[in-house]
């Protein structure tokens, strides 16, 4: 097993032999950030939305849950890319957009254009590890949605994410992760980890994402493992939920999330009778 990983791992650098050159010289990282990501991320959202829509629309369904009790709702995305989430987001909601990355503008743009019932607060270049623009316990809702793959640390980033909400606000998440590992999917992620990682600016997909929100100190973990219908991809294994923040004026925390059908097998899997962690 671990000779062929590493002979078709070999092959693949071998056709991506320009890329690793190119990033020999320090010439691939900065183009990568500033042209070949933008545009292949704004490519890559369209497809991947018209996947996932169901699912985000079934997670973000109960974001105005957790206004404040002014009546708003302050939202903080972590890693927005070209904004993918805008359009589940519910009318009036505040929006702070914030990416480690600012080359997104155009895509950004045009997803705030098609999105015009979002309030658009800031915009920070910040990495979800340092969100220090942002006072602690002034957000009702982070979302971070195919980005924890990417964040240097991601407990850091669980940690700046659980200081920015205020009591009783919740973290919404949407990743793909690593998969079992006796299956091929895990067998081509192992194939294919070094080159991606490279291409795609950063994107680990060997995390177990789910241990590390195991671990955060939120209060009552709603995650779902699902697979995304992305063939020939090794991103198709993912988890999707919500985390809410302990409130301390509530007995009970509302865990409003519950996905009823999952893409690739039984839909009656993923109730929230279940236990609330499933694979
Ligand atoms: C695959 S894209 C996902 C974008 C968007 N969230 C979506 O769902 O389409 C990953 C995003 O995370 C950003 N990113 C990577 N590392 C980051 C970090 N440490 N802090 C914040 N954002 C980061 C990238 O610049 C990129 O915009």
């Amino acid at each position: 097993m671990e000779a062929s990983i590493l002979f078709f791992r070999a092959c693949l650098a071998l056709l991506a032999l320009p890329i690793y050159l190119l990033s020999f010289l320090g010439i691939w990282q900065p183009f990568c950030k500033k042209v070949f990501f933008p545009f292949f991320l704004e490519h890559f959202s369209a497809i991947h939305e018209k996947k996932a829509k169901k699912q985000k629309q079934e997670l973000f369904r109960n974001l105005p849950d957790f206004r404040s009790p002014s009546g708003e709702l302050k939202l903080l995305e972590i890693g927005t890319g070209c904004g993918a989430n805008f359009q589940f987001y519910p009318p009036g909601c505040k929006v702070t957009c914030t990416d480690i990355n600012p080359n997104f503008q155009q895509g950004l743009l045009r997803s705030m254009n098609k999105n015009q019932h979002v309030h658009y607060e800031r915009f920070l270049v910040a990495a979800g590890e340092d969100l220090h623009q942002v006072p602690s316990g002034s957000v009702d809702v982070v979302v971070g949605t195919l980005v924890l793959c990417s964040v240097h640390d991601v407990n850091g980033t669980l940690k700046e994410a659980l200081r920015v909400l205020r009591p009783g606000g919740a973290f919404y998440f949407l990743e793909h992760v690593v998969a079992d590992r006796s299956s091929w999917k895990y067998f081509w992620q192992q194939i294919c980890y070094p080159t991606w990682k490279l291409v795609f600016d950063g994107c680990c997909l060997t995390r177990e994402i789910w241990k590390n929100l195991e671990q955060a100190n939120f209060s009552e973990l709603n995650l779902h493992h699902l697979s995304i219908a992305l063939p020939w991809t090794p991103i198709q294994p993912h988890i999707v939920g919500l985390d809410p923040r302990p409130s301390p004026h509530a007995l009970s925390q509302p865990v409003p999330f519950s996905l009823t059908e999952r893409a690739d097998t039984n839909p009656s899997h993923l109730t929230s009778a279940q236990p609330k962690v499933l694979y």
